[in-house]
């Protein structure tokens, strides 16, 4: 790209649109209370921009459209799945690679294989199905991110990064018990953050010390490349493949949701260089998801990820994307607004919790935050704080360590008037936050309960 000028154009233009649908404060008034004040429980058309997640939200190519009409939907040994396997491999040439329709399937088969009673798992910070998957099968998920990762207002290059030192503390105490180290890229749950080449092969040191796998959550790879790229000293002339490669070169494994950085509408995969361990995931895979050749997928969905693959890896693609995350990040953060920083790769985190100083952490200031947003602007974000991880296994509730709301941004989705409309929304919101009501739940389910609770605002 020309970097004679400033500006950062967003290195696409539109093929296709999508309407949006303008609602009045009225009818938002109405459809947020309809959905028990449950950001999840509206109709999608009642939002204006949503920055719910930027997971399947993206915008594909007229190149994955293209590679959807070559899809083979074979059974067994479909073209596609060729296709899929060498756009994976080529970035993380793992032996064993198995698809699956998203993420958290493939957590739950990997969970199922290797956790259970008494196992403990260790993360710089595990996303709530990561947790939940672990949970399910009875063993504990340990958050072990370091300091500053959750402090939002410390600066870090690396606030993703694993605490080395707990690390060693658990894998002294316990190894035994722990049947893998994971390492998200980036840290969703922690604000988006990277972890550094630096950090990860320390993990891997540790790793190999204590004879314990190290798997990779590796949703944001591609963002998180970027990071250290930009970020951590002597890597900046490396391409982006390259230090994809390195990352996954550290690891025995992934989980993998295609839903993020490689530009699908649906997808995932497990990967892993353990044979035996490989046979009974794919085991679970056919009872659950598919045959070992599609996987949870159609084949035109294979061919749609191995093509975002190659398409999430361009310098300019990955400039523009973490440029106007940072964009809204930095208008916010000049507004006053307390924000996670720095900015990190897929979405802008608010601290609510400072934000809504007068809200207690169990009257959920992230989801006060979230409802109005959406009332005053029709934006729609989503709580990451005491509502998504407050409740504990035993049914005990207390605070999570941040109360935020993401805005996540969509991939190649919205233009820049966009996001200035949700700079406007979100600066007017802040002005007002002092009055903004706490929340109480009025139904929960036992797991997961961000999805379905429904909530009523307090006095
Ligand atoms: N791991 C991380 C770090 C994630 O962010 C997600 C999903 C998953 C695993 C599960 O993948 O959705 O394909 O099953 N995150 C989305 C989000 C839902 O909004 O952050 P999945």
């Amino acid at each position: 790209m020309n970097q004679e000028f400033r500006t950062i154009i967003e290195p696409f233009r539109i093929h296709s649109v999508e309407p949006l649908r303008i609602t009045t404060a009225a009818e938002r008034a109405a459809a947020i209370r309809a959905a028990g004040f449950n950001l999840f429980n509206l109709h999608a058309d009642d939002v204006l921009i949503d920055l719910l997640t930027d997971s399947g939200t993206g915008a594909m190519s007229r190149d994955q459209w293209a590679a959807i009409q070559h899809g083979d939907e074979s059974y067994a040994g479909s073209p596609s799945w060729f296709v899929f396997l060498e756009a994976v491999q080529d970035l993380f040439p793992f032996r064993h690679v198995i698809p699956t329709h998203q993420g958290r399937a493939a957590e739950k088969i990997l969970f199922t294989a290797i956790g259970g009673p008494g196992k403990i798992v260790p993360n710089n910070t595990h996303f709530d199905t990561t947790r939940a998957n672990v949970e399910f099968t009875g063993a504990e998920a340990i958050d072990l991110v370091i300091p500053e990762g959750r402090e939002p207002a410390s600066e870090h290059p690396f606030k993703g990064n694993m605490d080395l030192t707990g690390l060693e503390a658990l894998l002294t105490a316990r190894a035994g018990d722990v049947p893998a180290v994971f390492v998200t890229i980036t840290n969703n749950s922690g604000g988006g953050q990277p972890v550094s080449l630096e950090n990860l092969h320390g993990v891997r040191a540790l790793c190999d010390r204590f004879g314990v796998p190290l798997f990779l959550d590796a949703c944001r790879f591609a963002e998180n490349a970027w990071f250290i790229r930009s970020r951590e000293p002597g890597q900046a002339a490396r391409a982006v493949p390259d230090i994809v490669r390195e990352m996954a070169s550290l690891a025995d494994g992934m989980t993998m949701s295609a839903k993020k950085d490689p530009l699908a509408n649906i997808g995932g995969w497990l990967a892993l260089n353990d044979d035996a361990l490989a046979e009974q995931c794919r085991n679970l895979l056919i009872l659950t998801e598919g045959f070992p050749t599609y996987g949870g997928l159609a084949g035109r969905d294979l061919e749609a990820i191995a093509q975002g693959l190659k398409e999430c890896v361009q310098p300019d693609y990955l400039r523009y994307r973490i440029r106007s995350t940072a964009y809204l990040g930095e208008a916010l953060d000049r507004a006053g607004v307390p924000v996670v920083k720095p900015i990190g790769g897929h979405a802008v985190y608010l601290d609510a919790r400072s934000l809504l100083k007068h809200l207690d952490p169990l009257q959920y200031p992230g989801q006060a935050l979230a409802v109005a947003l959406y009332e005053k602007g029709g934006i729609r974000g989503c709580e990451i704080g005491t509502v998504m991880f407050g409740r504990h296994p035993d049914g005990t509730e207390s605070p999570a360590a941040m109360d935020l709301v993401r805005l996540a941004i969509p991939r190649r989705t919205y233009t820049q008037s966009h996001i200035d409309y949700v700079i406007e929304v979100v600066t007017a919101v802040a002005a007002t936050a002092s009055g903004l009501p706490g929340y109480r739940i009025t139904e929960e389910p036992a797991a997961l309960r961000h999805f379905t609770a429904r909530f009523e605002p307090i006095g």
